[in-house]
């Protein structure tokens, strides 16, 4: 057993687990104990990097004996039965007070399962969504913990240290009790998923409306990146579109197979929207193109179907780009704003305390979507703290009135083009749907009042009301 004490510790030293004790290491002040189930990867990481000192366990005794009380330990194990097998091990040679961090990427339900259950034992349980990947968790990645306040106490010095840091702030904050850090982090991954389709989709129709190359596409993107639209998502488009295939020669992304993956926490975002209420249909979009491009034997039989009768030209290519870079610009408002809008019903529904201005900004540095344009959420929550839609705000609300014109040409050129813009698409419906004086919803419920008597509301008096329906017997 080693005769020095941690003051944090790490279980799981694959490869993100092992990035972040490396991170923690790092830092003034932290002495990070390490465990892994097999001791392989323990002894890897230890003798690869000796100037961490790090102190190596190889039993769950060993692990709490190296530890400061209170004892804080980090898991970052797969997510599922590995994660509740970890809890259950510190569970028992843990003591009250201690501390037990998930950071991996667990559904939220799990989360406030697993902390009503640790809870029970004194010991505080903290699910943290940790966004950045392997680069950011050895660099400084965007942190979102939930968990009690006591456990802050301890742990926000600690997470402070390792956060990524945008404009002088750490990119951590107590998001919110038991399962929100979580909920939080399956949001950023939704938002995330609508900001690479919407990308996809902007590419697809300069590529396709100017036949320009994907090289001079990069230059354009390159282009937009010093602008509003400056994020890392754009920059790293730039990158993707530049690179050429090793083997053949042609630009990569021709070589590379048009089936994109997923992990799951798109999915998880729009069920969860789904059961809240919250149109996050952006979002969705974006999760259904993926599923929609995975499915080759149904692209195989739909080949042969026919598509728009006439060409339909792009005259003046420099005023098409314009438009979209435009119609992304709008349509990415609507993402970040439907996805604010699903955090905001989250923490009306589980009861938590979250401070949207203050996601905003911890999304700044660190993580996938890390833009400028946060900061822009920033102020909107900064000037209006209960802002009930975000893209009205005046900032986003003015954005949206200069690019709405051009985001309905790109939609109207997508469609008469035959091209499939699902995301922009959807977001200006959205747009207008929300914007609209009337809805045809009072048809819909004239529908169910007839056939299920489910009664309707009126617009000039208080009430439910059921018509008897000539169809009636
Ligand atoms: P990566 O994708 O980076 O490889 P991962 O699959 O999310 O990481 O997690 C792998 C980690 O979970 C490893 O540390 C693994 O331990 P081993 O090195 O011994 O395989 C750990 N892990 C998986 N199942 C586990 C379990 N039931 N109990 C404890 N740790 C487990």
């Amino acid at each position: 057993m080693s005769d020095r004490t941690a003051n944090i510790g790490v279980v799981g030293l694959a490869v993100m687990g092992a990035n972040l004790a490396r991170n923690l290491a790092s830092r003034e002040g932290n002495t990070v104990a390490v465990l892994n189930r097999s001791r392989g990867r323990t002894d890897a990481l230890v003798s690869e990097h000796p100037e961490a000192g790090f102190v190596p366990a190889y039993s769950y005794e060993e692990f709490a004996a190296s530890l400061a009380k209170p004892r804080t330990a980090i898991i970052m194990v797969q997510a599922g039965a590995a994660t509740d097998a970890t809890i259950d091990a510190l569970v028992e040679v843990f003591e009250p007070g201690d501390i037990i961090v998930d950071g991996g990427n667990a559904y939220f339900p799990d989360t406030i399962r697993r902390e009503r259950a640790v809870r029970e034992t004194g010991i505080n349980f903290v699910g943290a969504g940790i966004s950045g990947g392997e680069e950011g968790a050895l660099n400084g990645p965007s942190i979102m913990p939930g968990g009690s306040d006591e456990s802050w106490v301890t742990l926000g010095p600690i997470l402070k240290s390792i956060a990524a840091v945008a404009e002088g702030e750490p990119c951590v904050t107590h998001v919110g009790h038991d399962g929100a850090g979580h909920f939080v982090k399956m949001v950023h991954n939704g938002i995330e998923y609508a900001d690479m389709q919407l990308i996809a989709e902007a590419y697809d129709l300069i590529r396709r409306g100017t036949g320009k190359s994907p090289a001079e596409i990069a230059e354009i993107f390159a282009e937009w990146n010093r602008g509003e639209l400056e994020s890392y998502l754009i920059e790293i488009t730039a990158e993707v579109l530049r690179q050429n295939d090793a083997a053949t020669g042609e630009p990569l992304v021709d070589v590379i197979l048009d089936q994109a993956g997923a992990k799951g926490t798109g999915a998880w975002t729009v069920q969860t929207a789904l059961s809240l209420g919250v149109p996050v249909s952006g979002i969705a979009e974006a999760t259904f193109a993926r599923s929609l491009s995975s499915h080759p034997e149904q692209r195989e039989a739909a080949r042969d179907l026919p598509g728009p009768s006439t060409a339909t030209p792009v005259d003046d290519e420099i005023a098409f780009v314009e438009d979209v870079r435009q119609a992304l610009y709008a349509s990415k408002i609507v993402a970040y704003s439907q996805g604010f809008d699903e955090i905001r019903a989250g923490a009306a529904e589980y009861g938590w305390n979250i401070d949207l201005g203050a996601i905003s900004k911890i999304w700044r540095g660190g993580c996938i979507i890390r833009a400028q344009f946060l900061n822009r959420i920033a102020e909107a929550y900064a000037e209006q703290p209960e802002l009930p839609l975000l893209m009205a705000a005046p900032y986003f609300a003015d954005a949206l009135g200069r690019g709405q014109e051009a985001w309905r040409r790109v939609v109207v050129h997508a469609t008469n083009a035959g091209i499939p813009a699902p995301a922009f698409s959807s977001s200006l419906a959205y747009y207008d749907g929300l914007r609209a004086e009337r809805l045809p919803a009072a048809l819909v419920q004239g529908q169910r009042d007839f056939f299920g008597a489910h009664t309707y509301r009126r617009v000039d008096r208080a009430g439910s009301f059921h018509t008897l329906w000539s169809g009636d017997r």
